[in-house]
């Protein structure tokens, strides 16, 4: 979107990502390049901002992340963060030095300085700091706007737009740092709020629909929300020239692969082909305990499974005249993919240019002619962006709000060898488990709750029966992103009818343990 974006210079911060987040909350577009990037880069999207990131560094280390100092000279607001504040010190002027000790955690500061950084807020803000270094001189035009304890906090020259503070405003911990963002995204660079779901499904749409000209495309879809609303789009622009690929690898939740196929179709209109390939995909796991084997068993297979597919789409497309070919007489086709804003940040490193993006896993084996080339509308979203796109064009609750669901499927959550029987099982019970926490209103509030089974038998006496089953564990976990978790203290009352469903409903489990590990030590998933 040209006239209208800010764009965020990483300097390696681990908070980047939170002020692209921040800056799409007021509804404007973000865009965060590694420091090195050129100028030319920068200016291609045409900002009307510029944020400096902070970063682990000081500007003194000889293997400091650089940006190249013309992005100082270009007339656009800019504001510098931690880092960013001394990036900008050190090449406008002023003089950084290291400070005696690490002002690290909650500050106080005070304002000196009525600019309009601070319209609004009041004149002591609580803060979070993180910072080795100071400016200890200011550049020529800049003063001071605030000041903690007896350091430098905020600099600024007003008539040239430039700003900076040693805090982050980004994170939470910053109290009044939303309205300090605010401040600077909407008035002193005037941003326009248009980045909204339906600017951005127009958009996309629209470039899709010229990317792909008269072209076809192919999506596998996982049942999630992300490859969902990445096919949605493609077929808005495309329409029937998508076909969507689902595949049933035997270790799906209970009905899944049904009820993915109707919403998929029925609610969303794909054009979908089912495949079920259960049979194969628990021939292959025959016998097979160990976790990593399972996981490369389904994954080689899911490939081989999908390209036989993809290929036998393509073959009959091309059969009927329906590929469009490429300069060189190869057929073109495309493959949708889910991938997200923070992948895209992530493999695009601070220390040098972007690396290449991660080519898709799903195409090994394709035939040369059928250059399958990638479209991933969503590449420019962070997860609750694409939930808020999902929910304009009218994906159900259902797949919005669905919890993630690793791509091995209940084989990582059936201890030891997976056979049918134990599939069986294990679905029946993680069913309770869902049914039991969407019950108890818990589902949205919790990442995952899942059921695992164990391979031990222990006994247990039903009526007059002695009985000898498996056990099964619940999993409920909180979690920001999967990367750590806690353990969910879930209501005894849910703990109790879940226990007592599974063990009186789920012919052959007669135990049910609870899990309260956290992650670390422990991983979600048990394999
Ligand atoms: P762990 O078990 O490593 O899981 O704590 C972290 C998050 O990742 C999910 N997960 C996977 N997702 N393919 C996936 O698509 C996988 O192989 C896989 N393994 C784990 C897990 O469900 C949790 O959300």
């Amino acid at each position: 979107m040209s006239g209208s974006t800010i764009v965020i210079l990483d300097f390696g911060a681990q908070y980047t990502q939170l002020i692209a987040r921040r800056v799409r909350e007021f509804q404007v577009f973000s865009v965060v390049l590694p420091c090195t990037a050129s100028l030319d880069a920068v200016k291609a999207l045409d900002p009307v901002g510029i944020i400096l990131s902070g970063g682990p560094s000081s500007v003194y280390d000889t293997d400091a992340p650089k940006a190249d100092p013309a992005v100082l000279q270009l007339d656009l607001p800019t504001l510098g963060i931690c880092y960013g504040m001394q990036f900008m010190a050190h090449h406008l002027g002023g003089r950084v030095v290291p400070s005696g000790k690490r002002e690290y955690g909650d500050a106080s500061v005070v304002v000196k300085q009525a600019n309009r950084l601070f319209t609004d807020l009041p004149t002591e803000l609580n803060v979070w700091m993180s910072h080795g270094d100071s400016v200890v001189d200011l550049p020529t035009g800049f003063s001071v706007a605030a000041e903690s304890g007896s350091a430098l906090a905020s600099i600024a020259d007003e008539s040239r737009r430039m700003y900076a503070v040693q805090w982050h405003p980004e994170v939470a911990h910053s109290k009044q740092g939303t309205a300090l963002l605010r401040n600077f995204v909407l008035n002193i660079c005037g941003a326009p709020a248009s980045w909204t779901p339906e600017h951005f499904i127009h958009t996309t749409v629209e470039s899709i629909r010229q990317q792909v000209g008269t072209g076809r495309a192919i999506c596998g879809l996982s049942g999630g929300v992300d490859s969902a609303v990445a096919a949605v789009l493609v077929q808005r622009a495309i329409g029937d020239r998508l076909t969507c690929i689902f595949v049933n690898n035997g270790v799906l939740r209970k009905s899944e692969f049904e009820q993915v196929q109707r919403n998929m179709r029925e609610k969303l209109g794909l054009n979908v082909v089912a495949v079920d390939a259960s049979e194969r995909f628990l021939t292959q796991l025959n016998g097979v305990s160990d976790p990593e084997t399972k996981r490369k068993i389904i994954g080689r297979e899911f490939i081989a499974v999908f390209d036989d597919e993809a290929a036998r789409i393509l073959k009959d497309e091309e059969a009927k005249g329906e590929l469009t070919h490429d300069s060189s007489g190869n057929e073109v086709a495309w493959l949708v993919q889910g991938t997200l804003y923070p992948d895209v940040i992530e493999s695009s490193s601070v220390k040098g240019p972007s690396q290449t993006i991660k080519s898709h896993h799903n195409v090994g084996g394709l035939p040369e002619n059928m250059k399958l080339k990638l479209i991933e509308p969503l590449r420019d979203l962070f997860k609750d962006e694409v939930r808020r796109v999902g929910r304009d064009i009218g994906m159900p609750e259902e797949v919005l709000e669905r919890q993630p669901f690793p791509g091995p499927g209940l084989a990582v959550r059936i201890l030891g060898e997976i056979t049918p029987e134990r599939v069986e099982i294990l679905q029946n019970a993680d069913d309770v488990v869902s049914q039991e926490i969407k019950k108890a209103g818990l589902y949205r509030q919790i990442w995952q709750s899942f059921a695992v089974l164990l391979p031990v038998k222990t006994v247990g006496v039903m009526g007059d029966q002695r009985t000898y089953a498996y056990t099964c564990a619940i999993r409920a976990v909180h979690s920001e992103d999967g990367m750590t978790a806690d353990w969910v203290p879930l209501p005894y009352e849910v703990l109790r009818s879940i226990s007592s469903r599974i063990v009186n409903e789920v012919h052959g489990i007669n135990r049910v343990v609870y899990d309260i590990t956290s992650k670390p030590p422990g991983t979600i998933e048990w394999e």
